[in-house]
């Protein structure tokens, strides 16, 4: 048998278009900007890579402590940090402008202008294909509800978003809601060509000699194998519900994890903690994909999408 089709375009509706070589990309905040990885695995091969949440200005985050480890994943408070988008363009882009492997950039705002700027900055920019709007964020003129909290907020920062930029537009969802469908739905309403879920689950943890919480934030975004079916399950819910491509995310740390996801209606999966443990995570789960199929005899990936559903 030749080998295995895995291409998959993320943007169907949208003029440029978005097609990966492959489902597997890295995660935002898991996978710096690339450059971090290229020494040590061939990044060329990913299906994308999702660079760090990117602000309007450079942040430095939270306090410490930032990081903790739970039984099955980890618990992280790191917040916005990161270089701004102007070193973003300035400095990232045109290396990633010499790579084959697309490049999203995952933005967040503390306003609906703040996303609005940024994707406009972005639009153009030679090396970025695509967006990712991170709406697990403070809204501040909402007394700081998350946008991804409710779904007129969602829409709002994805209309935003849409009308100052023509570059493909993932919109990722937080877990952290009552029904994911409803924020699903109303950012595709508000333009998105595809949809990624999840974040990272609220959480916390207490250190017992001091009888304080070990985050410095108090409050974190846990991630890792704990959450996979919380996510594989959001990802099945929505999936069923939209016409648009989704990204499964949420404790994919094998092949096998990748093809639940992927059963359950993903287009394409992204791997987040996993290449803390092993940098090569994203590689080993591709060519366990690309195994599978063989095996199986299954020549193209859209066989596998949604066959869950
Ligand atoms: C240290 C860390 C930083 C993260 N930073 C971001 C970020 O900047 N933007 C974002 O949308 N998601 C961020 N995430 C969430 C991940 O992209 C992913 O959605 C989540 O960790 C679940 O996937 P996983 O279990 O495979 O890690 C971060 C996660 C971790 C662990």
């Amino acid at each position: 048998m030749t080998s295995p089709n895995l291409a998959v375009q993320l943007a169907p509706q949208n003029r440029r278009g978005l097609l990966l070589a492959n489902p597997v990309t890295a995660a935002s905040g898991t996978f710096g900007y690339g450059t971090e990885y290229a020494e040590i695995i061939d990044i060329q091969r990913l299906g994308a890579i999702i660079c760090k949440g990117t602000t309007l200005k450079p942040c430095s985050g939270n306090p410490q402590p930032r990081m903790v480890e739970t039984v099955a994943g980890v618990l992280n408070s790191i917040g916005m940090e990161n270089i701004g988008v102007d070193a973003l363009i300035r400095e990232k882009a045109p290396v990633w402008a010499g790579w084959s492997v697309p490049i999203i950039v995952n933005i967040l705002g503390n306003s609906i202008e703040e996303y609005a700027e940024i994707a406009r900055l972005l639009d153009g920019v030679a090396g970025v294909s695509g967006i990712e709007i991170n709406i697990s964020c403070p809204n501040v003129s909402a007394g700081g509800m998350e946008f991804g909290a409710s779904p007129e907020a969602a829409a709002a920062a994805t209309a935003a978003v849409r009308a100052d930029t023509t570059l493909p537009l993932i919109v990722k969802l937080s877990p952290n809601v009552t029904d994911v469908t409803e924020i699903a739905h109303a950012v595709i309403e508000a333009g998105a060509d595809a949809i990624s879920l999840i974040n990272t689950l609220k959480g916390m943890a207490i250190d017992l000699a001091s009888r304080r919480p070990v985050l410095g934030n108090i409050s974190g975004g846990l991630s890792g194998p704990a959450i996979k079916p919380v996510a594989l399950h959001m990802v099945y819910q929505v999936a069923r519900e939209v016409r648009v491509p989704v990204i499964g995310c949420g404790g994919i740390a094998s092949a096998s994890d990748a093809l639940e996801f992927i059963l359950a209606g993903a287009s394409a999966i992204q791997v987040g903690t996993a290449t803390f443990a092993n940098p090569r995570a994203p590689l080993d789960i591709l060519e366990g994909i690309e195994d599978f199929m063989a095996k199986e005899g299954v020549p193209q990936l859209s066989e596998l999408i949604g066959a869950a559903t």
